[in-house]
């Protein structure tokens, strides 16, 4: 059936998914938009309501629809799943969102579809393994939001930090999309600078403290976000249409998705953020940023955890 570059997928309209269609439809990327929901009424009550701003932006076709509209599409977006409830961690939503992603991708198995799965979902590097065993396609369309976030949320920090637009922020939060990940501060860059030359330079001189201050801050976001409003959308669905217009547009953008590992760091079968370069095939490669011996052994023990939990739960 081939490929339409400005077809997007969305399944799963909750919170995350329904922002994302937001997002997507403003971003003007596409021109057709399918949203599939286990809820029909929501997906059709969302699609209705974003029509609505079309007006607003561009034209392009939005419906509520089935798996049979999937198969031209070139992203699929997986947003499908409980979320996080105050106190939960993201490994907790296992069993649930591991059932609902094996159905969904099975539904997906059974169309000619040839674009790229871009998983959401919690845990999402968990649910990326197994969207792409369960599938079978290359480890280039299967890929995760990963840390994507997390840097977004990292490079904000640093950029409030020091005075300085955080796109000019270069500073990654790899690894596990959740507790055990960790920020590659030995590759941060400001503008070029070493990231502890760029703080010296803005009068910052106690460089421990501030690094853990920023860390926890962006470690914990989601938690402190999900205690004061149940849930968190607004930064994820902005992640999405990043990575999304990184494929259609054939970018070769940077960013921390998340990816199988094949002998990178010596990791094996476990899937986890590190940079990557994003085209239209998904993933062209992954970038191993040199990381110093303790981000290294970090790395390498959130691995160890994702590895478990995929050990216990196949
Ligand atoms: N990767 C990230 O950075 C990130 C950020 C925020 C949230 N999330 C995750 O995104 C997921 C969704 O969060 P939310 O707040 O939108 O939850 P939500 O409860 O608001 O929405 C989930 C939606 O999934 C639907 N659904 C359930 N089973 C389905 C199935 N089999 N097929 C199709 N749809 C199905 C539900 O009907 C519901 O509309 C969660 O797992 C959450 O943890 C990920």
């Amino acid at each position: 059936m081939g490929i339409n570059s400005r077809k997007v997928v969305v399944v799963g309209c909750g919170f995350v998914g329904s922002s994302s269609a937001f997002a997507l439809m403003q971003s003007q990327l596409f021109s057709e938009m399918v949203l599939i929901d286990a809820d029909q009424k929501r997906a059709e009550g969302e699609a209705i309501d974003i029509s609505h701003g079309m007006v607003f932006a561009s034209p392009m076709k939005i419906y509520a629809g089935t798996y049979d509209d999937i198969s031209d599409a070139a992203v699929i977006v997986i947003t499908a799943g409980a979320n996080q409830k105050p106190d939960e961690t993201r490994l907790d939503l296992i069993k649930k969102n591991s059932r609902i992603m094996k159905s969904i991708v099975g539904e997906i198995k059974k169309r000619e579809f040839e674009g790229i799965l871009l998983i959401v979902s919690n845990p999402v590097d968990i649910l990326t393994y197994i969207a792409l065993k369960e599938s079978g396609y290359p480890a280039n369309r299967v890929i995760g939001s990963g840390t994507v976030l997390d840097t977004g949320r990292f490079r904000y920090e640093l950029g409030e930090h020091l005075g300085v637009d955080s796109r000019s922020v270069h500073a990654y939060i790899i690894g596990e999309h959740g507790d055990s990940e960790l920020a590659a501060w030995s590759d941060a860059r400001v503008g070029g600078l070493p990231i502890n030359d760029f703080c010296e330079l803005r009068g910052h001189f106690d460089h421990d403290a501030s690094m853990e201050k920023i860390f926890d801050h962006v470690k914990n976001s989601a938690y402190e976000i999900i205690a004061r409003k149940h849930a968190t959308y607004y930064g994820i669905a902005m992640a999405v249409c990043r990575i999304c217009a990184a494929i259609v547009r054939d970018e070769q953008s940077i960013m921390p998705v998340s990816s199988l590992m094949q002998g990178e760091y010596g990791l094996e079968d476990v899937v986890l953020s590190i940079p990557a370069v994003v085209d239209a095939n998904g993933i062209e490669t992954v970038v191993p940023i040199e990381l110093s011996e303790k981000e290294l052994a970090q790395l390498k023990s959130s691995a160890e955890i994702l590895k478990k939990i995929i050990k216990e739960n196949s």
